[in-house]
Order: C-alpha cells, then sequence, then structure tokens
C-alpha cells in the first residue's frame, strides 16, 4: 500500500487509526482523510499528524456521497487501498432520526465502491477495507458469541444501515471482484472519542458533578475493546487478511453497562478523588442514575475473533482495567479538547483553519 484513502479520518477511530499506522503500524506512504467533518468530526483529534508528516498526510473536507469529488481524489492521488471509517455512529441519534444514517452509510459506501470500481478497473493489488459493527448480529441471549458466520439481523437505523453497507461491500467482490475485506468489531473506547457514547460521557458528567445515565436495568451487555488494539486489528486485516472475507474483532471483555460505569468511577476515585473536586458533594458512584431505556435496546453482544486469531495472529493487548485508566487519564489531561467539543468551539477551530 502505498496512497491510502481514509474516510471519517476526523473521527473517533479513523483519527486514531492514522495515528496507528504512522506509528507503531509503521506505514510509510501516504494518507488522504477525506471527512465531512459532521458534529463527530474534529480535526484537533489530528493537529499532532499534520504537524509531523508533512507532505504523507492530506485533509480534504468532503462528503462520502459526493460522487464527483471522490472520482477527482482517485484520479488525482491514484489511491491503492481505502480505509472506510466514515459513518453516522451512534445508536441513540439514529433512532430520532436515521435519514442522515441511510445516505452516509449506505448510499455514501456505494458511491466509494462504485468509484473505486471503475478507477481500478479490476487491479487485484489494491484493498477497500470496510469498518463495520458487531451490532450486525443483532441481540445475544444469555449465552453463545457473534462468529462471522452468524446471519445478521439489525435491530436498529444505525445497525440496519450498517449491515446494508456490509452486503453492498460483499457484493463488489463477488460481483466484480474487487478485493475486499470488512472486520465487524464490538464496542471500542479510548483518547478522543465523542462524549455521546457511554464511556466518554460518564467521564465528563462525573468529573462535572452531573448524574451519570444508566438506561434501563444497566444489566445490558457489550464486549468493550481499547482503540488501539481494534486500530492494529484493522491494520493487520488490511496487509494480510484475504479478499472477500471478514473478520470479527472483540475484546474478550463482556461487562454489563452498570459494572462499566462503576469501573470508571473507582478510575477516577484513583486519579481524580470525589473529595479533592468541587464539583462532588459525594462519591462518583453516588451520581449513577437509572434513566428510561432506548427503544429496542440490544440486550448482549459478544464477539468470537478465533478467526482474526488464528489466521492473522491477532489478539487485544490491553485489558480493561489499564484501558479504563488510560482513557480516564486522558479525559482529566485533555481539558482543552473537552472544552471545545463540550461548547462546540472546535467547529470554530476548524473554520479558522480549513478554508476549504
Ligand atoms: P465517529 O462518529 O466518531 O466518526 C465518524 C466520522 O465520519 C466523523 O469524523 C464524521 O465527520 C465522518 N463522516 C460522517 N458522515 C460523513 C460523510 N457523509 N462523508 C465524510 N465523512 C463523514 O465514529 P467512530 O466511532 O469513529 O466509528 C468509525 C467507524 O467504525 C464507523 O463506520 C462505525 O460504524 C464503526 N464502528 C464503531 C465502533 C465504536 O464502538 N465506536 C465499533 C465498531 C465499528
Ligand atoms: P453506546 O456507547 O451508545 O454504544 P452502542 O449503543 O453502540 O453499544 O452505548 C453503550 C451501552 O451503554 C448501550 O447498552 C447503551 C448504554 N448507555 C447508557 O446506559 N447510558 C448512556 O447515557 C449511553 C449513551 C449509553
Amino acid at each position: 500500500m502505498k496512497t491510502i484513502l481514509v474516510t471519517g479520518g476526523a473521527g473517533f477511530i479513523g483519527s486514531n487509526f492514522i495515528r496507528y499506522i504512522f506509528g507503531p503500524g509503521g506505514f510509510k506512504g501516504r494518507v488522504v482523510n477525506l471527512d465531512k467533518l459532521t458534529y463527530a468530526g474534529n480535526l484537533e483529534n489530528l493537529i499532532d499528524i499534520e504537524l509531523a508528516q508533512k507532505g504523507r498526510y492530506n485533509f480534504i473536507k468532503g462528503d462520502i456521497c459526493d460522487f464527483k469529488l471522490i472520482e477527482g481524489l482517485f484520479k488525482k492521488y491514484k489511491f491503492d487501498a481505502v480505509a472506510h471509517f466514515a459513518a453516522e455512529s451512534h445508536v441513540d441519534r439514529s433512532i430520532f432520526g436515521p435519514k442522515d444514517f441511510i445516505e452516509t452509510n449506505i448510499h455514501g459506501t456505494f458511491a466509494l465502491l462504485e468509484t473505486a470500481r471503475q478507477a481500478w478497473a479490476g487491479r487485484k493489488d489494491v484493498r477497500f477495507h470496510h469498518i463495520s459493527t458487531d451490532e450486525v448480529y443483532g441481540s445475544l441471549g444469555a449465552t453463545g458469541k457473534f462468529k462471522e458466520t452468524t446471519p445478521y439481523d439489525p435491530r436498529s437505523p444505525y445497525s440496519a444501515s450498517k449491515a446494508a453497507s456490509d452486503h453492498l461491500v460483499m457484493a463488489y467482490h463477488h460481483t466484480y471482484g474487487m478485493p475486499v475485506t470488512i472486520s465487524n468489531c464490538s464496542n471500542n473506547y479510548g483518547p478522543f472519542h465523542f462524549p455521546e457514547k457511554l464511556i466518554p460521557l460518564v467521564i465528563l458528567n462525573a468529573l462535572s458533578g452531573k448524574p451519570l445515565p444508566v438506561y434501563g436495568d444497566g444489566a445490558q451487555v457489550r464486549d468493550w475493546l481499547y482503540v488501539e488494539d481494534h486500530c492494529a486489528a484493522i491494520w493487520r486485516v488490511m496487509k494480510r487478511g484475504r479478499p472477500g472475507q471478514t473478520y470479527n474483532v472483540g475484546g474478550n471483555c463482556e461487562r454489563k453497562n452498570i459494572d462499566v460505569v462503576k469501573g470508571i468511577c473507582a478510575a477516577l476515585e484513583k486519579y481524580e478523588p470525589s473529595g479533592k473536586n468541587p464539583a462532588l458533594k459525594g462519591p462518583y458512584v453516588g451520581l449513577i442514575t437509572y434513566v428510561k431505556d432506548r427503544p429496542g435496546h440490544d440486550r448482549r453482544y459478544a464477539i468470537d475473533f478465533s478467526k482474526i486469531k488464528k489466521e492473522l495472529g491477532w489478539t487485544p493487548s490491553v485489558t480493561f482495567k489499564e484501558g479504563l485508566e488510560r482513557t480516564v487519564r486522558w479525559y482529566i489531561a485533555n481539558p482543552g479538547w473537552v472544552h471545545n467539543v463540550r461548547t462546540g468551539s472546535y467547529k470554530n477551530w476548524i473554520k479558522k483553519n480549513y478554508t476549504r
């Protein structure tokens, strides 16, 4: 791979991925990051990359649904790989307004595939890697795990739109022979996570003494993976995964939501004790508040990642305790990033620095 088109590289996982491949991933080529900068896209996530990778990193503000723009980029940069992260990614938002999910996640993926098909014209030395979610498989009961062969059974507009995009990607392999791969990963957490998702939301609410909302009975189970481990898995699949294959990626780390929230409170007590936090009147756990459940809330996700382990030798390396502590420390150490994201002023920073 010489030149990779990364879509959605200003988001949580995409920005961590770009940092990972230029660092531990050892990538020596060029990255072009195409991102629309929706509410979730934040170029402050990549300031260090902009400075350190001059000449090897370009940012383009634009929409993956824009055929003309993507065609132009393929012509100009001659991509030999695509790492497709761009998506609307939050289940709760998809319940309140599914339209953007259908447009970006389905139409946008189609626009990328179709442009790549025409630009690559049957080449086999290229790779289209699609980043997807375990949520396409639906909800598990008390036992069992999602395998690559588990039938798709999406329940939310978000997971349905990701399922549709996965099918399109595989169709381009079977119909046109495009060398595609897909990774379906469980819940990520770590630095640069937009604070609408459970872990960053709870950390930041706790630090400001606000309620920590737990949906329903808090007994829903997610399989958590530190974001850098996910990036390492994606990179391995892009380099060595077999075309036309799907790889499940998970943390071997099933936790009930309520236990995740309690774990965050414990990490916060260690690094920013509630007794010394003027926003608090008691311990962080006292802020836990059960609220109305999410409609159609999937009960349990768990991933069987034996295929990527066996074929590509990938396993998660960061324990949940360590990952949570790193994440809590990162949010405490980056009040500027937090302030800009919470007040929306990260958008002003982008306006000032990028006119395109
Ligand atoms: P995110 O919401 O943090 O980032 C998404 C990025 O895509 C943002 O930078 C946004 O500006 C950009 N974007 C949105 N619409 C666009 C469009 N039309 N054109 C160009 N850019 C656009 O999401 P994330 O958590 O980093 O997730 C990245 C990918 O990983 C998604 O495809 C998601 O489905 C998948 N995934 C996420 C998780 C998770 O736990 N967060 C787990 C498994 C898979
Ligand atoms: P979330 O981070 O939104 O990811 P996803 O819906 O993709 O799994 O939510 C993780 C879990 O936490 C999910 O079961 C919903 C629950 N949750 C809460 O209990 N409270 C919250 O405030 C949020 C955002 C999520």
